[in-house]
């Protein structure tokens, strides 16, 4: 059995070796596509494998297609927006993720993001703290609890805005449960984003959702860019100078975004939220070990398509 790990933007060292490991030690062979600059890379290098470790990788259809071989596509990571679950799902392809392994490097990223916005982009004029201000946590999932985590030790008042998590996992975090979205942006300071883009979501953050912001709020989001409508945005920072946007997820718009609001917009030049080593070697050697569980012992949790 072969594995390959397909990343475009490669783990830390320290955690391909943690999945070599893993992998040769079931007696399984491991492949490296790292930094690949073109499609046509990838579709030659799942040519022969029987499992793919992939990030935000694009698994689509075509990509399927040539991985004549391939049973099983691990998304080492949360978000499996990047893989054609459809497409895997007639193919006979089994796709997992490995949710919350790199939640806590995420959460630890949204937390500066924050810091470095109300710091004024660190560029040496009075800014504000996060002590006593108001959170609003939009999706309580494994990132959303965690930055409710660092959240109380820096002395917020955390809400919360998620409708698949109860009640008590929310208050279990500090995190006091709003009954709509619109609560939330009307309540909170600074809104962090932790939703999945899914058919429903995509553009759902829009003028009339981030305008219910009080004075001064900030958005930010290491979620992903398609939930943002970004026309309806830049519109909203250009009626409202108060507001502020930091993201992990370069927008569409970022060149327009920086040159009308270079003080209050920030974008990562790349994702970088679960950019950590720990994250790597949490959510990469986990991805192994499912792999592994998944074509010795047909175990398929995690498993995300039906
Ligand atoms: C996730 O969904 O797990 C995060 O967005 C991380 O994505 P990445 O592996 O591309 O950094």
């Amino acid at each position: 059995m072969k594995v390959l790990i397909a990343t475009d933007k490669p783990f830390a060292k320290v955690a391909v070796e943690g999945i070599r490991t893993v992998v040769e030690g079931a007696g399984f062979e491991l492949a490296l596509l790292e930094k690949y600059t073109e499609k046509k890379q990838l579709l030659e290098a799942v040519a022969q494998v029987d499992a793919v470790i992939i990030r935000s990788d694009i698994i689509d259809a075509e990509v399927l297609e040539a991985a004549k071989s391939l049973k099983i596509v691990v998304r080492a990571g949360a978000g499996f927006d990047n893989v054609d679950l459809e497409a895997a799902t007639k193919k006979g392809v089994c796709v997992m993720n490995t949710p919350g392994q790199n939640a806590n490097a995420v959460a630890e990223l949204a937390i500066g993001m924050m810091i470095y916005a109300i710091r004024n982009q660190y560029n040496g004029t009075s800014g504000t703290e996060l002590k006593g201000k108001k959170l609003g946590i939009h999706a309580c999932g494994n990132v959303g609890q965690n930055v409710a985590r660092i959240a109380t030790g820096f002395g917020m008042d955390i809400y919360g805005y998620d409708a698949y998590c109860s009640k008590e996992v929310m208050e279990k975090f500090n995190i006091k449960p709003l009954s709509s979205v619109a609560e939330l942006y009307s309540t909170c300071d600074i809104v962090s984003l932790h939703i999945p883009a899914t058919a429903e979501t995509k553009n759902s953050i829009n003028a009339a959702v981030v305008g219910l912001m009080p004075k001064g709020g900030v958005l930010v989001n290491t979620a992903r860019k398609e939930v943002i409508d970004e026309v309806s945005l830049i519109s909203l920072m250009e009626e409202r100078p108060d507001l502020r946007y930091v993201t992990d997820i370069m927008p569409a718009a970022h060149a327009t975004f920086l040159a009308k609001f270079p003080d209050r917009y920030f974008s990562t030049p790349k994702k970088m939220g679960a950019q950590t080593a720990e994250a790597n070697i949490n959510a990469g050697i986990a991805a192994a070990r499912q792999i592994v569980d998944f074509l010795v012992n047909g175990n398929e949790t995690f498993r995300v398509n039906k």
